[in-house]
């Protein structure tokens, strides 16, 4: 236990933890490696973490996505993979899940979040139609304006600003997007894009008031509403937490009223479900539902498994039922919270309030002497993995990409660092190595310059660029 944990409990005389609703079963050995083992990989990876081998990485925050531990349920589930080519049994024991727990009428599975991205884009976008969202999301928008569509971002003002502490900042302001309805017509959107949680803003949540006034507004428009689920469990533990007439509910009925509100969503299973691989899209409309299941068989396999194995869904049916308990999402972004704490209270600069997967650095007031085309946060990612091994990722200026009409850089205002806790993975003592590197690359900022790209693919850029340091 850490020396901090020790002072905290000592002042906190009575106080009561909670704990982890689980124990380990099986273990994977991490390998620690030298300052100079991790100056050779990361000069390989152009400073790019995404380019690191996970063989040279200690405590990997690359991302929570496809990185969950899974129960022993879950692992038992795939021995009763029915690998059957259709109408396999564990695709109906997702479709039970899904139809239970969010509530939606028709499910059609997809290998991940973006196959499911894609297929509804396709399906409902027409070119030159306008796609409203509560910021973006890289593969989302790139889905969107592949099929034509025009992101517009329509979350909050507070949402930009990574010091405001209002509780929901993943809300959509209603005057900006009703501002977009009269300006550009109902016809000409495609739909609105909502996401909860709002992962580019810190993992920042919607408030079930917010998704209520979204609908109403939609409705009076004639407007379809869909929502990218990946994170709504963890979104719906924070209605629970700080949303008044929700302190009593379950997570799982939270969940669900949500959902109620929209036409449909597209989900990453690789996230709240707690496995390695897949996704769904459901809706409500028939329709729809028919050329999205004659768009699957083109991109992604049959109606009935859309890409996964038999065992994956199985696993996926069963995470989803784990996902929604209490117990489990008290822990998971407690896990989130404690580590925010820590940062917090040493005065290093965070996205606040803590979001639910992640801690988002924010590198523009970490490194204020580097500016924004000679990419702090790509920088301050490379630092932290030669400090300790630890993997973070960039979510600033090279995730935004360029703007597909002048070509430039996008220059976001958020300009952030992003350690993202993979879910029933590491321990509050990798927390605290994870704290106590922070707090060693902040000690040393000043001497930390900036970067230059050398290399930039032309989609999705952050996934793949190469950087050199500016001496
Ligand atoms: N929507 C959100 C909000 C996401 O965070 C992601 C993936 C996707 C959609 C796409 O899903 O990866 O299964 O194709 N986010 C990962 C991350 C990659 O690291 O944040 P996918």
């Amino acid at each position: 236990m850490s020396e901090h944990k020790f002072r905290t409990m000592g002042e906190q005389a009575g106080r009561r933890s909670w704990a982890e609703p689980w124990k380990i079963k099986m273990v994977e050995p991490l390998r620690m490696t030298t300052r100079a083992e991790r100056e050779q990989a990361i000069l390989e990876a152009g400073y790019n973490t995404f380019l690191l081998r996970s063989a040279d990485v200690y405590i990997d925050l690359l991302t929570d996505s496809g990185t969950s531990a899974m129960s022993d349920r879950q692992w038992a589930g795939m021995m009763l993979g029915d690998e059957a080519y259709a109408g396999s049994v564990n695709y109906y024991h997702l479709e039970e899940a899904v139809q239970e727990f969010y509530g939606y009428k028709y499910l059609v599975p997809t290998h991940q979040g973006r196959g499911a991205e894609h297929l509804i884009s396709q399906a409902v976008v027409k070119k030159g139609q306008y796609v409203p969202g509560n910021m973006y999301f890289t593969t989302t928008r790139l889905h969107q304006e592949m099929a034509g569509g025009i992101f517009v971002d329509v979350i909050i003002d507070e949402a930009h600003d990574p010091q405001n502490l209002h509780p929901f900042k993943g809300n959509i302001d209603l005057v900006k997007l009703e501002n977009l309805f009269k300006e550009k017509g109902a016809s000409n959107i495609a739909y609105v894009s909502l996401a909860g949680t709002v992962n580019m803003a810190g993992g920042q949540p919607v408030s079930m008031a917010n998704v209520k006034d979204v609908r109403a507004l939609c409705d009076r428009y004639g407007v379809k509403l869909y929502l990218d689920a990946t994170r709504m469990v963890e979104n719906s533990y924070f209605i629970q937490q700080r949303e008044e007439g929700y302190g009593d509910k379950p997570v799982a009925d939270i969940l669900r009223e949500f959902c109620s509100y929209t036409d449909g969503a597209w989900m990453s299973g690789k996230k709240d479900h707690l496995v390695n691989i897949g996704g769904w899209l459901a809706v409500n409309d028939w329709d729809l539902f028919e050329e999205l299941r004659n768009l699957v068989v083109v991109y992604e396999g049959l109606h009935t498994y859309g890409g996964m194995a038999g065992r994956d869904m199985e696993a996926m049916a069963i995470g989803i039922r784990e996902s929604v308990s209490d117990d489990h999402i008290r822990a998971r972004i407690g896990q989130v919270l404690y580590l925010g704490q820590l940062l917090t209270d040493w005065g290093i600069p965070i996205v606040q309030p803590v979001g639910g997967h992640a801690i988002f650095l924010d590198a523009r007031r970490f490194y204020p002497h580097i500016p924004q085309d000679e990419f702090p946060s790509q920088m301050l990612a490379a630092q932290l993995y030669l400090d300790s091994g630890i993997r973070s990722m960039e979510r600033g200026i090279v995730s935004a990409g360029r703007d597909p009409q002048t070509g430039d850089h996008r220059r976001p205002k958020l300009e952030l660092t992003r350690l993202t806790i993979p879910r029933r993975v590491y321990t509050e003592a990798h927390m605290d190595v994870v704290a106590e590197s922070i707090n060693e690359v902040y000690q040393k900022r000043e001497q930390t310059k900036g970067l230059k790209m050398v290399y930039e693919p032309q989609y999705l850029r952050f996934f793949q660029a190469r950087f050199e340091p500016i001496q």
